[in-house]
Order: C-alpha cells, then sequence, then structure tokens
C-alpha cells in the first residue's frame, strides 16, 4: 500500500446512529472519488510496484474456525475470479464454503456496475437477506467488486441497507482479513474504498473453480475511457503484470492438470504499454506462453484499436493459441464508434478482420454489441446489422445500452425511445441466432476435439464440453472422461450447441503435435 492509499484507506464507522440524515460528504472527499473522465485521465503515470510477499498475518488464521463464507458473483470473468481469490483467502482464515445462506457466517456479493439491471438484481437480493440478518445478528454481509466503485451506490447502501457491515472495493481485496476483522469488532458499517488503483500484488491465494480451466489475470484497469464504460473506473489505469509472473503461474497450472487458460484483462492489447524499461506486448506474451505444454490458451478482452500485427503473426503459430478471437466491435456505425470514443472506425475493423482471416482462415470471431446508443439513427443501427452479416461473426452478446453515472455518454440527450432500443435489439438477436446457427450447421458430420467440463446442466446422463472455438457439444460418454479432452463426431446443431457422439480420448501425444 502506498502512502496516498493509506489515507484514502480510512474506514468509516457509521452504523451506530441514524443514517437518514447524516452528512457523508466528508468521507467520500477523501475516500472517494466520484467517476470523472477529466480526473481520471490525469491519473497518475508513476511506476506500479509489484508485491511479491503476500502473507496473512498470523493474527488473523483461525479467524474463521467453525464459520463459514458464501460470495455471490456478479458479471464478467475478472470478477469471478476475483471469487477465487477470496475464497483463498477465506479458507486460509479457517473458514468453510457453503452454498446456503442460511449456514453462512459471511455472505459477500461481489457485484458488477456494468449495467442498471445488474445493480438492481444486487439491490433486490440485499432486500432478501435482511430477514437472515434478523434471525442472526452475528452474520456479516458485505458487498464488494465493481459497484463499491461508485460513490452513488456507496451512499445508497449507507442511507437505506443497514443489513450490510462492510463494503471494500476492487482494489482493497488482499485487505480482507483486516476488513473482516474490523467488522467483527465493531459491528458497525465498515467501508474500505480505495479511490486509487492498488499495486499488483502477486501471491495471492486462490481457490479455483474445477481442475480443467483456469483464469490467470495478465492486467488490471482499463485507460480505454469508452463514453458509456464504468469500467475505467472501477477498476482504475492500466496495470500489466510482469511477464515472468504469468509464466510461473501458467506453467504451474499445467503442472497441476489444468487444460486450459484463459488470460484476463479488461482490454488485454494493452498488456505491456505500461512497462518503462522493456518493450514487450501481448504478442510477446502468447509466443512465450504457447511453448507451455498446456493444450489450449485463449484471452479475453480485446480491444480493435490494440491488435497489433506481431499478435496476429504469434497467434497464426496456433498450436496451443486457439484459433478463437473476441473482438468487441461494439457498433457498425464509423459516427457512432466516434461518439464512443472506440478510436476505429467501420473500415478499420474490417480491415483488422481481414488481416486475421489472411493468416488464420478458420478463425472463429465473436463479439459485443451496444445498441440504443444516445441518438442511434435507424441508418446507424442499419449499419451494425450489416457489418455484423460483413464480418459473419459467430456469436455475439448484444445490450441496449444503459447511462452509467459520472460517464460522458450519461450526459448526452438522448432522443431514442426506449421501446426502438428494445425493437433494434431484437432485430439484431435475430441476426445473431441466425449466424450462430448457420457457423454450427457447418459442423455436422465433422470430428471435433472437446474439452470435458462435466454432466450437462440439462441432463446429468449427458456431457458437456466446449471446442476451441468455444462451441458448446452434448454427448454420451463414461464420467471418467470429465476433465479430458476428448474426440466427439458431430451428428446435430442446434442455434446454440451441437450434439455427438464421443468416439475416444485424445493421447498426449496427439494434443502436443
Ligand atoms: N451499456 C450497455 N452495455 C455496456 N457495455 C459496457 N458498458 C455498457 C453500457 N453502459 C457492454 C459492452 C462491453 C460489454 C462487456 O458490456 O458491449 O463490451
Ligand atoms: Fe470499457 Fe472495454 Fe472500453 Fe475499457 S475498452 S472502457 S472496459 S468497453
Amino acid at each position: 500500500m502506498n502512502e496516498e492509499q493509506r489515507l484514502a484507506s480510512q474506514q468509516v464507522n457509521t452504523k451506530s446512529t441514524s443514517t437518514a440524515e447524516k452528512d457523508y460528504s466528508k468521507y467520500f472527499q477523501s475516500v472517494y472519488a466520484a467517476p470523472s473522465l477529466k480526473d481520471a485521465k490525469r491519473r497518475g503515470k508513476e511506476e506500479v510496484q509489484y508485491h511479491k510477499d503476500f502473507k496473512i498475518d498470523e493474527k488473523f488464521r483461525g479467524m474463521g474456525t467453525g464459520r463459514k463464507f458464501l460470495i455471490r458473483t456478479y458479471g464478467c470473468q475478472m470478477n469471478e475470479h476475483d471469487t477465487e481469490v477470496m475464497a483463498g483467502i477465506f479458507i486460509q482464515l479457517g473458514y468453510e464454503p457453503t452454498e446456503d445462506v442460511k449456514e453462512a457466517n459471511v455472505i459477500l456479493m461481489n457485484t458488477c456496475a456494468i449495467r442498471e439491471n445488474a445493480e438492481n438484481r444486487v439491490f433486490g437480493e440485499l432486500g432478501h437477506l435482511k430477514p437472515l440478518k434478523r434471525e442472526n445478528p452475528d452474520l456479516l454481509i458485505g458487498v464488494c467488486g465493481c459497484m463499491s466503485q461508485e460513490e452513488a451506490v456507496v451512499k445508497k447502501i449507507l442511507k437505506t441497507y443497514d443489513q450490510v457491515d462492510m463494503i471494500f472495493g476492487t482494489h482493497n481485496i488482499h485487505r480482507l482479513p483486516e476488513i473482516l476483522n474490523e467488522a467483527y469488532l465493531s459491528k458497525e458499517m465498515v467501508v474500505e474504498v480505495w479511490s486509487k488503483e492498488g499495486d499488483i500484488i502477486e501471491n495471492l491465494p486462490k481457490v479455483r473453480k474445477g481442475h480443467t480451466k483456469a483464469w490467470v489475470n495478465i492486467m488490471y484497469g482499463c485507460d480505454k475511457f469508452c463514453t458509456y464504460c464504468i469500467v475505467p473506473y472501477t477498476r482504475g489505469k492500466e496495470r500489466s503484470r510482469l511477464p515472468e509472473d504469468i509464466i510461473q503461474e501458467v506453467r504451474s497450472l499445467a503442472a497441476q492438470g489444468y487444460k486450459e487458460i484463459t488470460l484476463l484483462g479488461q482490454n488485454v492489447n494493452a498488456y505491456g504499454k505500461d512497462f518503462e524499461n522493456r518493450n514487450y506486448r501481448l504478442g510477446d506474451l502468447m509466443d512465450e506462453l504457447r511453448l507451455i505444454d498446456i493444450p489450449r490458451i485463449r484471452f479475453t478482452t480485446s480491444h480493435p484499436r490494440d491488435f497489433d500485427d506481431h499478435l496476429i503473426e504469434v497467434l497464426a503459430k496456433k498450436g496451443n493459441l486457439v484459433e478463437h478471437i473476441h473482438l468487441p466491435v461494439q457498433s457498425g456505425s464509423s459516427d457512432m464508434l466516434k461518439i464512443m470514443a472506440r478510436k476505429y472506425t467501420r473500415e478499420s475493423y474490417l480491415e483488422l478482420v481481414k488481416k486475421i482471416r489472411k493468416v488464420m482462415p478458420d478463425v472463429a470471431l465473436t463479439t459485443d454489441i451496444i445498441v440504443g446508443f444516445p441518438n442511434e439513427t435507424e441508418e446507424q443501427f442499419e449499419e451494425t446489422l450489416s457489418l455484423y452479416k460483413e464480418v459473419g461473426f459467430e456469436m455475439a452478446y448484444t445490450y441496449v445500452y444503459s447511462p452509467r453515472e459520472g460517464t460522458p455518454a450519461a450526459k448526452m440527450k438522448d432522443n431514442v425511445p426506449l421501446e426502438v432500443k428494445k425493437d433494434r435489439l431484437q432485430r439484431l438477436n435475430k441476426v445473431v441466432n441466425e449466424y450462430c446457427a448457420e457457423a454450427l450447421k457447418k459442423y455436422d458430420g465433422q470430428i471435433v476435439e472437446v474439452l470435458v467440463e462435466g454432466e450437462s446442466k440439462k441432463n446429468p446422463e449427458v456431457l458437456a464440453g466446449y471446442t476451441r472455438k468455444n462451441k458448446l457439444v452434448n454427448f454420451v460418454a463414461p464420467k471418467e472422461v470429465i476433465g479430458e479432452l476428448v474426440k466427439v463426431k458431430i451428428t446435430d446443431a442446434k442455434t446454440w450447441s451441437l450434439q455427438g457422439e464421443f468416439i475416444e480420448v485424445v493421447s498426449s501425444q496427439e494434443v502436443k503435435a
């Protein structure tokens, strides 16, 4: 922790007095910066400190003896992975995991702020937890993740959700032992949110979900400031982990038998931009990871702007680098892209796709799209539909624009009625479904390699897994193949998934080939 963070991390105890009339502004000046593009863009270029000696203080060990924890996770893979880290800390403190809210002694809500409906779900859930708190006053309820980085959200919780005992931010996860300890001692609401991003902390404990696929952070934060997006404010400035730490983590996961790694970052193509003394970018990292004996490596999520030629050249070497790229386009209209501050045009996006396809003709491209951005015209929306078809995306996550307080777009006047936005979403989804079904139909009769994850959600007699291009495949096979790479012959294609017949387990020689 640096000095600035220490100052900003003053803990705020508020619960003992009536919260209705209380003036919280004095806390927020020191603890928070409300989202502000001007301030955030000025944020420090000071060097990131790497801490490799994370250790839980001896005095906290045993804190969880006889206690159970439950973490509810909302949002993206970054949050899922943060949950794995917090679970690791809980276990080291002696807590046991539980899935049952009635059994839990600590419940954490790891929240997402990307759209309003994600936030509303969390507020609804907090309401449901209130009676539990009445039944069990020893229960601790905490709110963490992206919502806790927003001043308005924290004010709302302080004012109306007195069942909450702790609020802590995305830069404070490693302080979980201290925060829990404070919450037990004071029994008052503990707020610890650093408005400035933290340094990079290595060697945090993790309890990973599953033994087949693992997430590995390669960078934190985002400096792109797309005008609609809250992430650069909730996750702070871009900071890259050192390549040697990432490589060591991937090697160790390979040795533990993991078969697939997903490299995580809000904008992985900016990896390495913040290094002062080395010229080392995502292409260089992938070129080294490619040599590790692990069957599959993917990354998410990329920004078209920083997708450089060297990266494309390295990805074309394939091997364990899969031929699937998630490349969010957001809109097919250059005018919209400009107002979104995406820093590329329809034409340059198409040019990039062409470059990628030239060296990887069989690549599967998927994307993210926002419809109904302020003042989006029918023609501009139709440009999105036509771009979708021109690229021939195989799948997309599609969203109606949701204003996020403090972002530049939230201040824009908007003349597009909600019904029109919803109608555009439906029209887009129709195209997305058609293209998805079309892409899957091509697999009929083919033999594909599937990494078996487990029983299918709908039918425990059926197993489910994903291909290198991230297509879901269902098939019947003995349970022993869970966690293995297998060959499956595709017999039927649905809109979102494939069905097939199990052939055999892929031998390790074939995987290496
Ligand atoms: N409204 C709607 N969708 C959004 N996204 C990000 N911010 C918003 C917003 N304010 C979408 C983008 C991004 C994905 C993770 O979420 O498409 O790529
Ligand atoms: Fe948000 Fe992604 Fe844009 Fe960063 S690059 S501001 S995370 S949409």
